[in-house]
């Protein structure tokens, strides 16, 4: 079977088909498969139900991989379990810290933009699905930014963002994390306009950890960072995908956002596991090759 790339709405996301990630895959298809990454920022691959250490490799292929903040999130630092259910397999209580550190996903992030090198790809699969709601939303922050008027592109050229966790937790208001997991997250400095290095294109690197705009007035710059979110995520920079067991869905958090959305968690599972490749700068203190400080 040939591999088969479909575009998924006009401007990103694409699903392939024709491919097995379960076994290594020559040099030749996987440069497809990361050329296609690099053009359509989202690749969704159905029908691949890889288990943790096929996902590792797969995963592996694009870098080193990232470790979890804390282990109060992910008992494993390099597979990181997304699910209502706690070891028992029971359903998570309302006020399980867990549960709670979840509730963040369901607004509009880049994964690890907290960190002082943020996560580079993130890919996802999912083990348990509920019959319905718990999608996944995407939105093309490289299409959003080309759609800004050139004053609002000049405004953002040089702005730097501060993102931080102990602010998007802080709106959720959980404390889930150790004062030392905590102490190890300090408020980190990022461009709000990045350059993809593969092909150059510019995109608005926000979110909800972006908590303020540096040298500018805090307030102000909410209200701008808000307005920012809602143009960019209008519908036709988005893509939804409907999970089926099986999938394999991996996006570029340098080009995209993404949020989760609910579902009855009171009744229905959802399992997924997460990897994450690190972003690429040599001295990247989440990579879980780095000497641990
Ligand atoms: C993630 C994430 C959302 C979801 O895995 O990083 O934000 O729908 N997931 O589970
Ligand atoms: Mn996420």
């Amino acid at each position: 079977m040939a591999l088969n790339i479909r575009q998924l709405t006009p401007v990103f996301a694409a699903e392939i088909t024709g491919v097995d990630l379960r076994a290594p895959l020559d040099d030749e298809t996987f440069a497809t498969i990361r050329d296609a990454f690099h053009t359509h920022a989202v690749l969704a691959f159905p029908d691949q139900h890889l288990d943790d250490d096929q996902q590792t490799k797969f995963s592996e292929r694009f870098g080193a991989l990232e470790r979890s903040i804390a282990e109060t999130i992910s008992a494993n630092p390099v597979v990181y379990h997304l699910a209502n259910v706690d070891d028992e397999g029971a359903l998570l209580k309302p006020d399980d810290p867990k549960r709670m550190i979840l509730e963040g996903n369901k607004a509009w992030h880049t994964d690890s933009s907290f960190k002082v090198v943020p996560a580079m790809v993130s890919l996802l699969s999912a083990r348990e699905v509920p019959p319905e709601g718990g999608e996944t939303e995407y939105a093309d922050m490289r299409a959003a930014y080309d759609a800004l008027d050139d004053n609002k592109k000049r405004d953002l050229e040089d702005a730097i963002g501060l993102h931080s966790f102990a602010y998007s937790q802080g709106q959720l208001g959980t404390g889930a994390l150790t004062g030392d997991e905590l102490d190890a997250l300090p408020p980190v400095e990022h461009p709000m306009i990045r350059t993809h290095p593969a092909n150059g294109r510019k995109a608005l690197y926000i979110g909800r950890h972006a908590s303020h705009i540096v040298g500018r007035l805090v307030e102000e710059s909410r209200t701008l960072l808000g307005e920012l979110l809602a143009f960019a995520t209008q519908p036709q920079f988005t893509y939804r995908h409907e999970w089926r067991v099986g999938d394999l869905v991996m996006w570029d958090n340098r080009s995209v956002l993404h949020r989760g959305r609910p579902w009855d968690e009171s009744r229905y599972r959802r399992v997924m596991h997460r990897t994450t490749v690190a972003g690429e700068a040599a001295d990247n203190p989440w990579r879980v090759d780095a000497a641990a400080e």
